[in-house]
């Protein structure tokens, strides 16, 4: 199947496209894109999708869209720019890409698109699943509106799958990249009283999941990207500083990470013990279950 990817050049997008026969991307930078994805892509589309909708024409028919764009929301401090960025990138950006499919008349048999457990808030040590509501605040609010933008293509009769995802734990990237060194270095701690609960998952178990979602016709709707293994923020930190063989005894305070990183230090103490119903129940299999295995294989060379 041919399949179209944003948010290719990212973290997640990157690992995706290596599993995928051919696949194009749409970025920002088609020159840099194909400087760093090379033979990985077969076609490259250059449009801010945040700004505008893609050209799509006959030639450009796919059966899959993976849709990944998204400011990151770990990077800089949250000013009243930066959460336009973080919103138009994922709301006006899916939004535009839809339009998009709908205007060219290729309609793909599935659009992929991703949300994230910040759509649950704060729901403290309930254990949820793809049927809990959202939750209230910044972040549930962009997610609920990035998913309706991705559901208004349903309309047209194609399968929407909206993972709903974790923690995203691999080699090069994401949150480990920078959680590494200061462990390495015997600087790591848990955050504040380290009760919060963490979804997390594999890269691997991501992308994986995501080509299983994109080839399994009776998925769609909400579904959650995250291990079947939620963990305490301090067993969390116990299990990667036993990883790198290191202590971790420093704990971050609350009124410490606020003044350092601002209002996205908030969703840090979010408790969100989220676990993968609906994945489990059609017969997904993780290859990283617990956690011990994913970061043994992580930090190993
Ligand atoms: N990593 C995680 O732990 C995690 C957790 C929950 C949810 N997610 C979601 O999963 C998706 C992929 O995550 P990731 O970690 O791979 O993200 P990433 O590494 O930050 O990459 C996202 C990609 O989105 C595009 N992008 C970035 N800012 C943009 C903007 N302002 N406007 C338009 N496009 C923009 C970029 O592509 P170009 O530069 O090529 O245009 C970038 O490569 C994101 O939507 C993210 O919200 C990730």
């Amino acid at each position: 199947m041919k399949t179209l990817v944003t948010g290719g050049t990212g973290f997640v997008g990157r690992r995706l496209l290596s599993k995928l026969p051919n696949p194009a991307v749409v970025t920002r930078n088609a020159a840099r894109t194909r400087a760093s994805l090379g033979d990985l892509v077969s076609d490259v589309l250059e449009v801010d999708l945040a700004a505008r909708p893609v050209e799509l024409d006959e030639q450009h028919g796919y059966g899959a869209i993976v849709n990944l764009m998204g400011e990151s929301i770990a990077e800089g401090r949250w000013t009243d720019e930066k959460k336009k960025r973080i919103r138009d990138s994922r709301i006006l950006g899916t939004r535009n890409l839809v339009d998009s499919l709908i205007r060219s008349g290729q309609l793909p048999e599935v659009f992929v698109s991703a949300s994230a457990v910040g759509f649950y808030g704060d729901p403290g040590n309930e254990v949820v699943n793809e049927d809990d509501k959202a939750g209230e605040g910044f972040l549930p609010e962009v997610c609920q509106e990035w998913e309706n933008e991705a559901l208004r293509i349903a309309d047209h009769g194609v399968r929407v799958v909206l993972v709903r995802i974790g923690i995203v734990l691999g080699k090069e990237g994401g949150a480990l990249e920078k959680m590494l060194p200061l462990f390495r270095w015997g600087l790591g701690g848990k955050l504040g009283d380290g009760q919060q609960w963490m979804p997390w998952i594999h890269v691997e178990d991501l992308v994986d999941m995501i080509v299983w979602a994109m080839n399994t016709n009776d998925v769609s709707g909400p579904l959650n990207g995250v291990a079947p293994d939620p963990v305490r923020n301090v067993d969390f930190t116990r299990g990667l500083a036993e990883a790198v063989a290191r202590p971790a005894f420093l704990p971050a305070p609350k009124f410490g990470l606020r003044l350092a990183l601002g209002e996205f230090a908030e969703s840090l103490f979010f408790s969100q013990r989220v676990v993968p119903d609906k994945a489990l129940t059609r017969g997904f299999e993780f290859q990283f279950p617990d956690l011990d295995s994913a970061l043994e294989e992580i930090v190993s060379d």
